[in-house]
Order: structure tokens, then sequence, then C-alpha cells
């Protein structure tokens, strides 16, 4: 898949920006510190995805002082056939958000996938030492672009998640009742269960090949695993549903407590062992790195795989961050791919790219030189 085009109306520090990528597939994005260059992939991210790689509100989407904004892009698919996404998000006179595809007019959800991408964040670079949320996101992220179901599933998760967690506040406050919470409990069991088991499945493809990957990156650990933290052992959806449903009985009084849902999938995690200890404990910063970029190449195996569509490669900020060799192990890695690269200072020896020059809110083709 590759961006032909991209409107942006509205978002974030873009009044109005409209641009067509022209040839060639490695695209980087430089300007200094604040100029956009994060809001542009983030752009990208929503239309991939329907939210914000940054897990931010809509609102704050919104440039200040207006009251709705436009994402659009046209897309060329591997086999050349040209599709347009566009997304519309409205604060005033109420909160809605529509999309289309083609311009035919389809709920936000069920946009997820046809703009398959694969991101790279500067937080991605302490993965498997930082906040689980991320490690989530991850999960979720690859999932909801690969299965509809799984999409549905996180999305109604997400709902009664909410629901649930209100109506604890509303009973530790006296003004809710405690027999309510079995049909929120029931609907998070079962969703639940669904996003437990597509991660699960997930890990088990992505296990298969990471050790290859990391050898191909010069890491030999041995008995290389992907596990899943969670509570719980059942393997079924029908087992993973019933041991869901339990904990949420089990933990209701301490969730009383706290006012908010404390067993569940959105608590779940996951981490990389070798030998059987944990690469956060023993491998070095740089080495941690190695591993974040042999699951990002996962990743994108992953998405073509399943999509039978290369996925778009957003790297925001990152690429500074990687000595050389990796570098130009990720450039020869992600060929054949459209890749749009952020960064602050010109990066020697990436090959041909395109440079934009990226300033308050415009967007400037520099040419096509040898990396800037
Ligand atoms: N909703 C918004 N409306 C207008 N400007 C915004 C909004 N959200 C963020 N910004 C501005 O966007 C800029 C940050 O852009 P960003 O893409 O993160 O920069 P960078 O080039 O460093 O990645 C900041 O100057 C911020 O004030
Ligand atoms: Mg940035």
């Amino acid at each position: 898949m590759r961006l032909a085009s991209l409107v942006l109306e509205q978002f974030r520090s873009y009044l109005s920006l409209e641009f067509t990528f022209g040839e060639g597939d490695l695209h980087v994005l430089q300007g200094p510190n604040a100029a956009g260059k994060t809001n542009l992939l983030e752009a990208i991210s929503i239309l991939s995805s329907g939210r914000s790689f940054l897990s931010a509100e809509e609102d704050d989407l919104i440039a200040w002082g207006h009251d709705y904004y436009r994402l659009r892009a046209s897309l060329l698919s591997d086999a050349a056939e040209e599709q347009t996404i566009e997304i519309v998000s409205q604060r005033l006179p109420r909160r809605a958000r529509v999309g289309f595809v083609n311009d035919v007019r389809l709920p936000v959800g069920r946009l997820t996938g046809v703009l398959p991408a694969v991101t790279f964040l500067p937080q991605d670079l302490s993965l498997f030492s930082g906040s689980p949320a991320r490690r989530r996101d991850l999960l979720n992220d690859l999932l909801v672009q690969v299965s509809p179901a799984f999409a549905a599933s996180l999305a109604a998760y997400q709902k009664l998640l909410k629901q649930r967690n209100a109506l604890l506040r509303r009973i530790r406050e006296g003004t809710g009742r405690a027999q309510d919470l079995a049909v929120w409990e029931e609907g998070l069991a079962r969703e639940g269960a669904v996003i437990t088991l597509g991660h699960l499945e997930l890990l088990q493809v992505l296990q298969c090949t990471l050790e290859e990957e990391l050898r191909a990156l010069g890491e030999s650990w041995r008995s290389v695993r992907l596990v899943y933290d969670r509570h719980g052992g059942a393997t079924t959806q029908e087992g993973i549903e019933r041991e869901l449903l339990h904990d949420l009985l089990h933990f209701r009084e301490r969730d009383l407590a706290i006012g908010s849902t404390t067993a569940g999938p959105h608590r779940h995690d996951w981490r990389i062992e070798a030998d059987d200890r944990s690469l956060a404990s023993f491998a070095s910063r740089g080495q941690q790195r190695t591993a974040v970029l042999a699951l990002l190449f996962l990743q994108v195996s992953y998405m073509e795989v399943r999509r039978g569509e290369k996925p778009i490669i957003l790297l925001d900020d990152v690429f500074s961050e990687l000595d050389q060799a990796h570098q130009e192990c990720l450039m020869a890695s992600l060929e054949g791919h459209q890749v749009l690269l952020t960064t602050t200072h010109a990066v020697p020896g990436i090959g041909s790219a395109t440079v934009w020059e990226v300033k308050e809110g415009t967007l400037k083709e520099q040419g096509v030189g040898r990396g800037a």
C-alpha cells in the first residue's frame, strides 16, 4: 500500500494542508521541534487504525479554536488499485465521527484495515522496560488492522469497561446497585475472551520467527519466547470467558474500593524471554532496541501475510537513535515499502529519499537527495 496524497483540515497544527507524495518510497519529514512532524504521522495513524497512536482525545486533535477536523488520503494498493479514505470528526453541534471509503459513508470502526500501517515511536525504544500500556497497544493495533471481529470486540470491550467503572463509582457513592454489575461483567468476559485469545494467537505467530529475526540482527539468544502475562491459563474462548467472569466476580470488592476494573485483557501484559529470563532483566539498552527492531520487522511481515498487502511504515524520530548497522538493517528490511520518517536533523547515508521540510503547518519538498 502507498499513500498517494493527503489532506489535513483543522487537524492539530495544520489548518489546511494538501500534498502529493510523488515518486519514491522513502520520505523524510524534516524540521525543528514542534514543527508538526509527529502530528502528520498521527493523522495517518488515525486514518489507519481509527485512533491516535498517542491515545489523544478527539478534542485535542481538532485545531485549537475550531469545531472539527477532516483527514483524507488517496491510496494506491500493491495491485495499483486506487482508493480514498476519509474521516471527519466534529465537536459541535454534537460529537460525531464519520468515515468514508471511496466516498461511501461507513462507521469509523469499519475503516480499520483499509490503510495498513506499522508505527515505530520514540517510546518504543524502551518498549520492554516501559509501561505495559504501549505493549498492549502494539498487539491491539496490529490485530484491529487484520481482524474486523477483533476490532469490534475491542471497541465493545472498551465501552463496557467504561460502563462497569462508572457503575462501580456510583455503587461506592450509594447511587448504584451491585446487581446491575452482572450485565456489564458478562459482556466484558465475552469480548475479553476474544481479545485475550487474539493476543495469545498473535504472540504465538510472532514467536515463530523471532529468534531468526534476532539472529539476523546479531543477537544469538536461545530459546526465545514471547510470554503472555495474565491471570488464568485457559486457551479456548469458552474457557477464557469463564475465567474472566470468575475474576470479575472475585475481584468485585477490590474494584469497588478503587472504582475501576482490575481484571481482564486491559491489564494483561507480555514480554520476551530468552532461556527463561525476561529480556528487560538481562539485556542491555542496545540489545533491547535490537529486540524492538526485530519486533518491528515481525509486525511488518505479519501484516503483509495477513492482509496480502504491504503496510506503510511510520517511523517517528527514531532513526537517529539507532546505530549505523541497525539503521542500514532497517532500511534494507523495509525496502519495497513506503516509509515516512521524521527527523530534526539531516540523516546521512539512507539512500535516495524525498526530503520534505516541515514548517509551521506546511510541507515543502526539498528535492530528492541522498537522505538530506
Ligand atoms: N489541537 C491543536 N491545535 C493546534 N496546535 C496544536 C494542537 N495540538 C498540538 N498542537 C501544536 O503542534 C505542535 C507539535 O507538533 P508535533 O507534530 O508534535 O511536533 P514535532 O515536529 O516536534 O513532532 C506544538 O507546537 C503544539 O502546540
Ligand atoms: Mg515529534
